[in-house]
């Protein structure tokens, strides 16, 4: 691949950033599900490098509340631990490590106990004084979405969360929320419901951990800083567009939650919609979080709603082999842990132009990306011979992960007498032209939320919007409306019914690689 990709030269240019990313607010982030995997994997290793790096506040510390009573020391060490597997920059960096664990502090306390609240509020005080964060307060919820209300209750009953207001001068509150917001549209809206009784919708940060990707991010900035793609981005140049999310993990002992879940609300209610929407989206008219968010969001509310029978035509589901001897998985589930969806963006840009999206685990290869398929030429001149079968129309591919990247094939003639055409790509790799680590998506989205920046976060409409189409979806596949439950092999491609989907467009999937 990479000997046939042509060269890519990269120029930095100096001055200001376009957002200068400066450093966030002295803050307190008080961390609910401290101990939980989220946490270990994620949090701990983001805050962790952003120490590394010196972006954190200057005032800054983190209260870890624990449903268990727990020894901070013993909690340090356990988050110690945790870095040891799962930091990104190894072997640990220890004097980094002693400045991060001297602003760690614990307590614990029940998430129903208005009790806890209180000598929550004493114990931030003291905190608070003793690292001169300024009485800012973010609440990061890494825990069971059950847990939510319960929380939300407390935190606003005891007054630590506070609806903000520009005219009262008082510190800043934020509060953090994980996925799934909600499991289907009328329990989303429950969800915002009970957030906005108590907090404003620029307090909320809903992360959608894939807009935190730098791969992602910079779908906006190819978009939108290059002249040359943006007359080409529309029904009469594409033919359709392929986004992918492949995973060759299973649950990994997530098997209770994942019955629960299924891949639509794991992966497609949310990351899948939210990279689809950044690539069909409008220009914004500024860079701004709103403007962002409202074209944005435009396009969950063009999606062209399923009906009655559309499912068994335009969705496949499937499940892997094993997937029911799985920990915590019921014996005769019928939840899937693959589906591919064909969709529309009811516009004008997009008009006729067919989005398919696969989302699955247990396949062959860990690939995310997307594809764009330009139209075929509309004329061939190379009718002498089977060149013209041959001919492979163009294909962008913005590679969300692993390899990041993006790569445009073209055909190109076969040095030599006879014309011959091959297929070639251009090839741009993050790693090679600017020769450094892809930051995690949890440390940007860590930064974003102390320093208030909303832009990377899911808002209330887009989400209820997002639900709205993906509802009537889930309901047909469960009520058996939808199709049936294909089973394929762990390692493959995804059931063969995916295959018929595309195959009876006259199409076919993009092959796994990398
Ligand atoms: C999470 C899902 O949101 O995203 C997981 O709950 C999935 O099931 C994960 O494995 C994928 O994230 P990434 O960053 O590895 O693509």
């Amino acid at each position: 691949m990479e000997e046939q990709g042509l060269h890519i030269e990269t120029h930095p240019r100096e001055g200001d950033p376009l957002l200068r990313a400066g450093r966030p607010d002295p803050c307190i982030m008080v961390l609910f599900g401290a101990t939980g995997d989220l946490a270990q994997r994620k949090l701990f290793p983001a805050l962790f490098e952003l120490a590394r790096q010196d972006l954190l506040p200057r005032n800054f510390a983190i209260v870890a509340f624990s449903r268990s009573e727990q020894d901070l020391e013993k909690f340090r060490a356990q988050v110690k631990e945790g870095l040891r597997k799962f930091a990104r920059t190894q072997p640990l960096d220890e004097a980094i490590w002693e400045r991060l664990a001297s602003k760690l502090e614990m307590m614990s306390g029940g998430y129903d106990d208005p009790e806890a609240y209180v000598r929550l509020r004493e114990h931030l005080d003291r905190v608070g004084e003793r690292f001169g964060t300024q009485g800012n307060q973010l609440y990061y919820l890494a825990t069971p979405a059950s847990t939510f209300p319960s929380l939300l209750k407390g935190l606003s009953e005891s007054g630590l969360l506070y609806r903000e207001n520009p005219e009262t001068k008082r510190p800043w509150r934020r509060l953090v929320i994980e996925k799934p917001f909600g499991r289907d549209l009328a329990t989303a809206k429950e969800l915002n419901r009970a957030l906005s009784t108590v907090l404003d919708e620029r307090q909320i940060f809903r992360i959608d951990h894939y807009l935190g990707k730098e791969t992602v991010q910079n779908i906006l900035v190819f978009r939108f800083a290059n002249a040359i793609f943006e007359p080409l981005w529309n029904r009469q140049h594409i033919d359709h567009v392929e986004i992918t999310a492949a995973e060759s993990i299973g649950v990994e002992g997530r098997g209770r939650f994942y019955d629960e879940t299924g891949v639509i609300r794991d992966m497609v209610q949310n990351h899948l919609l939210q990279v689809l929407a950044l690539c069909a989206m409008e220009p914004p008219i500024s860079f701004a979080a709103e403007d962002i968010r409202d074209e944005k969001n435009k396009v969950f509310r063009a999606l062209r709603p399923m009906q009655g029978g559309e499912v068994a035509k335009y969705v496949a589901q499937g499940q892997y082999r094993g997937y029911r001897e799985e920990q915590g998985v019921s014996k005769d589930s019928k939840t899937p842990t693959y589906v591919a969806l064909k969709m529309y963006i009811d516009t004008w840009r997009w008009q006729g132009v067919p989005f398919y999206v696969r989302a699955g685990k247990g396949l062959s290869k860990r690939v995310t990306e997307v594809s764009i398929h330009y139209k075929a030429v509309p004329h061939c001149l190379f009718s002498t011979s089977d060149t013209c079968q041959r001919l492979q129309p163009n294909v962008l591919n913005l590679r969300i992960q692993p390899h990041e990247g993006i790569g445009l094939s073209f055909e190109s003639k076969v040095p030599g007498e006879d014309i011959n055409i091959a297929g070639v790509t251009m090839d741009f790799d993050y790693s090679k032209s600017f020769q450094k680590p892809v930051p995690e998506a949890y440390e940007r989205l860590m930064l974003d939320c102390m320093r208030g920046n909303t832009t990377l976060f899911a808002r209330q409409d887009s989400v209820e919007q997002a639900w709205a189409w993906v509802t009537p979806i889930i309901e047909a596949l469960d009520s058996g409306k939808g199709g049936e439950m294909h089973t394929y092999e762990q390692g493959s491609a995804g059931p063969d019914a995916a295959t018929a989907l595309m195959a009876r467009d006259g199409r076919r999937w993009t092959v796994l690689k990398w």
